[in-house]
């Protein structure tokens, strides 16, 4: 009779749930939904109550004059063997356009703060020459400068971000480097960029008012900088509709201090965005390799890395205070992993591989940008080409694209998408006694109403099932793409270019709006759900 009783209960239950479901209700099944520490991993998304833009500008790059970035990266000059067009490398371009490209920051980094720009235009071969004293005291002869710079974004129909030499410039030359480049009408340096074969201006937006001006872009106190920001600011004009976007060089890391300073002393007025630099490190291997690693470097790294989220959070929190209406955007105008140069290249150069874990640690740092939309505002990933956490690689002829590459081909959906509310609740990682989240995720709904939802399972050893309930959608189909390999040190090689690359998802399940997922380890899925 007991029983009985009990199994009347249960079909009641199980009956209920699923008139409710049925209905659209949506509700939760509450016995399952409070077990998190059952490997699994459960999302709810609010399809409905999405507000927030995911500025495109998220998915940004930059790119400096360092190492074989611009010169044997982008730059290969008109008479090279290598296809290209007015001296850049084709096949980069197209590489870059795949994944929207939405914006580059050029020249650095810390050269920037050593860049004197009318060095870099008129004839190539009267240019002067320069040492670049931060990276590897090599020669440059300046052949890649604004107007071949400028060349490369029409190419890759991307928005340029200069930035701008405070450390070792003057006012004079930022003001006359913007006139140069976004005046119409006649002024002596109008009619020089006339003189050297541009009649239109630019109409660059984005303008960094130096790099680093705690560090290599002058070792400022944060006080001195704050006046000097706001000199160059001044001297630093709008022509014709153009509004200029001036982005502060902010904090390193945990410099909340910095970030004060900034809000306090420059404000809103001045500034569209702010900046923060933040790399990932290892932080139990000085000289640790970008592919020879084991379990405990991996976790190390990813662990490193999601340091960031509390980071960003507590420089929103002093921006909050000084900007509650969220007017001056956080601009991660550098960030990525950075490691040991590869063995037996130029320390000055920080060539490095990029293996499944870069991968990773880019989309849960992406989720995350993405996650902060109402304050993050603009990224760029250092840096694009052959230096630190690449997208691309070069060797001569060859070119690979590495894992890093294919993680922002596939979260391009999310540029400019609307950025969907989620609750998550996942199994952790652990390893040696500390342990991160094991799933790490991002919904946003685009202008055609499709949804994209970008999963990273961080865990290297165990596949895990995410069950996501989709609220406030109708929803039909679901296909996705893949980011795995069996190892996570996997990489692309110039003998080996595929060896990571993504593949057809067939793990998601879609039934009455819940979408059961099973994330195999160490992978990062982008899922399209219509
Ligand atoms: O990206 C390499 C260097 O890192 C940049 O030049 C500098 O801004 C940062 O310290």
């Amino acid at each position: 009779m007991k029983h009985l009783k009990m199994t009347c209960a249960g079909l009641f239950l199980l009956l209920a749930s699923v008139t409710l479901n049925a209905q659209g209700w949506n509700i939760l099944r509450p016995v399952e939904w409070q077990k998190y520490d059952d490997g699994k991993a459960r999302i709810v998304i609010n399809a409905d109550l999405g507000k927030e833009t995911i500025s495109r500008h998220i998915y940004g790059h930059f790119s400096e004059h360092l190492g074989r970035c611009i010169y044997g990266g982008y730059w290969v000059g008109e008479n090279s063997d290598i296809p290209n067009t007015r001296g850049i490398r084709n096949d980069i371009v197209e590489a870059l356009k795949a994944t929207k490209i939405p914006n580059l920051r050029w020249p650095g980094g810390c050269f920037a703060d050593e860049y004197h720009w009318m060095d870099g235009i008129g004839p190539r071969d009267q240019r002067p020459k320069m040492i670049n004293t931060h990276w590897g005291g090599v020669t440059e002869d300046n052949s890649f400068g604004t107007h071949e710079f400028l060349d490369l974004c029409e190419q890759l129909e991307t928005e340029p971000v200069i930035c701008g030499n405070v450390g070792s410039g003057t006012v004079e030359e930022m003001s006359k480097w913007v006139e140069y480049v976004n005046f119409d009408g006649i002024s002596p340096m109008a009619d020089l960029r006339r003189q050297n074969g541009r009649e239109e201006p630019w109409g660059v937006r984005f303008w960094g008012i130096g790099n680093e001006t705690w560090g290599c872009g002058g070792r400022m106190t944060p006080e001195h900088y704050a006046d000097l920001y706001r000199n160059y600011a001044t001297y630093t004009r709008n022509y014709g509709d153009n509004r200029l976007m001036r982005i502060c060089s902010g904090a390193n890391a945990t410099d909340y201090h910095w970030t004060e300073v900034m809000m306090r002393d420059v404000g809103p007025r001045m500034m569209w965005g702010l900046s923060l630099h933040y790399y990932t490190r290892s932080s139990i291997n000085r000289r640790a390799s970008a592919t020879q690693f084991g379990e405990d470097e991996y976790f190390d790294i990813l662990e490193r890395c999601l340091a960031i989220e509390t980071a960003i959070d507590r420089h929103i929190d002093v921006m909050d205070r000084y900007d509650p209406e969220k007017r001056v955007a956080l601009v991660v105008d550098e960030w990525g992993a950075w490691y040991a140069v590869e063995p037996g290249t130029n320390p000055g150069f920080l060539y490095q591989q990029n293996s499944l874990r870069d991968a990773i640690l880019a989309g849960l740092s992406l989720n995350y940008f993405n996650a902060k939309a109402d304050r993050v505002k603009m990224a760029n990933i250092a840096q694009t080409v052959n230096v630190l956490q690449a997208l691309i690689l070069t060797d001569e002829a060859k070119m690979l694209l590495t894992p890093t590459y294919h993680v922002f081909e596939m979260y391009k959906v999310h540029q400019d998408a609307t950025l969907l509310p989620l609750d998550l609740k996942t199994a952790d990682y652990a390893f040696g006694g500390n342990s991160i989240p094991a799933i790490s995720a991002s919904a946003s709904k685009d202008e055609n109403g499709a949804i994209h939802i970008s999963l990273v399972n961080t865990d290297p050893n165990k596949n895990i099932s995410v069950e996501i309930e989709l609220r406030g959608a109708d929803t039909k189909s679901v296909s996705g793409r893949v980011l795995t390999a069996s190892a996570f040190n996997a990489h692309n090689t110039f003998d080996n270019p595929e060896a990571v690359k993504p593949a057809e998802f067939n793990g998601a399940r879609l039934r009455r709006n819940v979408l059961t997922v099973d994330m195999p380890s160490k992978s990062v899925v982008v899922l399209e759900v219509k």
